[in-house]
């Protein structure tokens, strides 16, 4: 555990607060000029927020996967502001470490710069979030200025855009061809805008090495080879809680089946009297 209270402070010998800095955009863009590779993982709540933290991860995304990870939708398309804030509240509440960045979810920025400050505002004051993420190229460059004049650090998202799903027809590879030149524009004009990182999900493992190389900001890969600065899961991918995950996603440990096989454990100890114990009993 690491040795942070829940408010983001350790102690000093004389009892004392000291705070413990987190990641920042800076050290990002150091990892990226040396060459680190690091890890990006969704949180949706304090609990894995304080776990991830704790294993070191330095960047935690409450991203508008919630909605299907979390709230029981089908896809990202219905998450609001009001749904996403809290968790956002939480992932930073639970965290001392990592920078936290919360997704703008559909619906909150396309009407243009001011909406989009409107919502950034919200995430920025309501669930303290250090930096917002929005999807789309060229044509939210004037939503990304908006909030950069504004003092709002953004990350910016191509390649498959989940929020727009049905425009792109399903969940498929883009970038494939010709589409390669419109991704590589639309990466270009995002760090031209500002961005201080870069999502890139779902497109050919070349695509994604060439824009890794020539921009100067990290790009967070996902389904986008090995060749990213960094890389991104859904968490419940990435620990078997999800069923039929994406190919592009790996489980590193097999949660549902501990917790299937944890649930029926307690079950069949309440069924046959062996819980509670003494021990958890009261006198
Ligand atoms: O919402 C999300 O989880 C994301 C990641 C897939 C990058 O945007």
């Amino acid at each position: 555990m690491s040795n942070a209270n829940s408010l983001g402070t350790s102690l000093n010998a004389d009892g004392s607060r000291k705070s413990i800095s987190r990641i920042s955009i800076a050290d990002l863009a150091k990892f990226k000029r040396d060459g680190h590779k690091w890890a990006m993982l969704t949180s949706y709540e304090q609990m894995t927020a304080s776990i991830f933290d704790e294993a070191g991860i330095p960047v935690l995304l409450v991203g508008d996967s919630a909605g299907n990870n979390f709230l029981g939708e089908e896809n990202t398309i219905p998450v609001t502001v009001d749904e996403l804030i809290p968790l956002a509240r939480a992932v930073v509440r639970g965290s001392s470490r990592a920078l936290v960045v919360a997704d703008l979810p559909f619906g909150s920025y396309e009407g243009g710069p001011e909406s989009a400050l409107n919502s950034a505002i919200r995430f920025f004051k309501e669930a303290k979030v250090h930096a917002v993420k929005l999807e789309g190229g060229a044509k939210v460059v004037p939503q990304i200025k908006q909030l950069i004049a504004a003092g709002i650090p953004v990350m910016g998202h191509l390649g498959l855009t989940p929020q727009s799903v049905h425009a792109l027809g399903g969940f498929k590879v883009q970038g494939r061809g010709e589409d390669a030149e419109r991704i590589k524009a639309d990466a270009r004009a995002l760090q031209e805008a500002g961005i201080f990182a870069l999502v890139l999900e779902l497109v050919p493992q070349s695509l994604a090495r060439e824009i890794s190389s020539e921009l100067s900001i990290p790009v967070i890969g996902i389904g986008a080879g090995p060749e990213c600065d960094a890389q991104v899961l859904v968490w419940t991918d990435a620990f078997g809680l999800t069923q039929n995950a994406p190919r592009l996603a790996k489980a590193y440990r097999n949660l549902r089946q501990e917790l299937i096989e944890g649930a029926q454990d307690f079950a069949r100890e309440v069924e046959t009297g062996k819980f509670p114990a003494e021990v958890n009993s009261f006198k």
